[in-house]
């Protein structure tokens, strides 16, 4: 069997404790290393996971043998972290979003180029099973043409529930908000329609809220090269308009209004994704791992391989094992990061210009 592959994490909080699970007993990845600000913590997960524990990200880097670092800090770090790491010689994978701004994301993209290393970037989403099959039936012709790919999050517990990312990730004023918002969730799926159309977004039109500020519902509509246009939509200060016994059964974990849920729950109102195409359409239920196909022929269930969520970070680690140790081309770069933070920004653009905003 073909080595390991050896990592260390930078930033154990919420997602951090979600990759070391991932990671367990993987047979292609071991985390060896792991950093965190809070000391507490890093000794709990260092106990749990079996890694070198160091409150100090750059000694890590200088006395462990890694072949990547994963940088699941606050977004406002993760420029410092990634150009650091890259810097060392050690390839990272990023989270998203990629950086707090676009001029943020270019010098880390520069560095990572400058240093020799590749830089990935965690679109993690891609790496969900129904989300992969969605694109294959995309890409077989299975629903035409896409017309139009759409998600919205709306529901909560009124204003005070209002899940707040807080400063470390958004400075105040900057663009930022809710862990539901356009930043912190829609880069998701940014990302997501451009992978499903094969297109770039050409212009778009949308509302963010600003870190700290007064918050209102935010929206992107994204006009696409190939005619395609997406939507979406958040608003996590409501109620849900959701109908008891509406539902589905989560096989995976997920990430929702309530917050982070385990495998194997009944969800009210999971996640899920619409795409449109001109000959079919699909329901993407990405955390309960599901997925349904309706054309001229009825709805039917699309049968689904792979771990659902939290695997699919572990996925994601295996396209980046398989770019490092086997030479194969990396699945998602920072340059994916960038092309969806442009998108984004342009958003506040628009709204501040009150006209459709082009890309780049
Ligand atoms: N891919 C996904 O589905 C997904 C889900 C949730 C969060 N995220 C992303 O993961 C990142 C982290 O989010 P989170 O929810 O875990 O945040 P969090 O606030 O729970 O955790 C961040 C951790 O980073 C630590 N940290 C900050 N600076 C550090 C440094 N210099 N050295 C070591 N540790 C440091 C903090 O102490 C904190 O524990 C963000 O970029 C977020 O957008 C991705």
């Amino acid at each position: 069997m073909a080595r390991k592959l050896r990592i260390g994490i930078v930033g154990l909080g919420g997602v951090g404790a979600v990759h070391l699970e991932a990671y367990r007993d993987h047979p292609r990845i071991e985390v060896v290393a792991g950093a965190e600000l809070d000391a507490t913590r890093l000794r709990d997960l260092a106990a749990k996971h079996r890694f070198n524990p160091y409150a100090d990200f750059r000694r890590m880097l200088a006395e462990e043998t890694l072949d990547l670092v994963c940088v699941a800090t606050t977004v406002a770090t993760h420029e410092e972290v990634t150009i650091a790491c890259v810097q060392a010689g050690k390839p990272v994978l990023c989270e998203k979003p990629i950086a707090g701004t676009v001029e943020a994301a270019k010098r880390m993209i520069a560095a990572a180029a400058a240093a020799g290393v590749p830089l990935f970037y965690g679109a993690t989403y891609r790496f969900l099973p129904a989300v992969r099959r969605a694109r294959e039936l995309i890409q077989s012709g299975a629903i035409g043409k896409v017309l139009l790919m759409r998600e919205q999050e709306v529901g909560g517990t009124g204003p005070e529930g209002r899940h707040l990312m807080g400063f470390a990730h958004y400075p105040k004023g900057t663009p930022g908000g809710s862990g539901f918002g356009l930043v912190d969730h829609g880069i998701h799926l940014i990302d997501l329609f451009g992978w499903f159309a094969a297109s770039p977004v050409e212009s778009v039109f949308g509302r963010g809220n600003l870190s700290g500020e007064t918050a209102a519902t935010e929206y992107l509509l994204m006009n696409f090269q190939s005619g395609a246009l997406g939507h979406l939509l958040y608003e996590d200060a409501t109620f849900s308009t959701n109908l008891p016994g509406e539902g589905l059964f989560s096989w995976g974990s997920a990430w929702t209004l309530q917050g982070y849920v385990p495998p194997g729950q009944w969800q009210a109102a999971p996640g899920s994704i619409h795409v449109h195409g001109d000959q079919g359409a699909l329901r993407i239920f990405h955390y309960a791992n599901q997925l349904f196909l309706t054309d001229k022929d009825g709805t039917r269930q699309i049968a689904l391989e792979g771990r659902h969520a939290p695997g699919h970070f572990a996925a994601q680690m295996e396209a980046c094992a398989a770019t490092i140790l086997d030479g194969a081309p990396a699945a998602v770069t920072g340059e994916d990061g960038l092309a969806a933070l442009e998108v984004l920004m342009a958003a506040y653009r628009s709204f501040k210009e009150k006209k459709v905003a082009c890309i780049r």
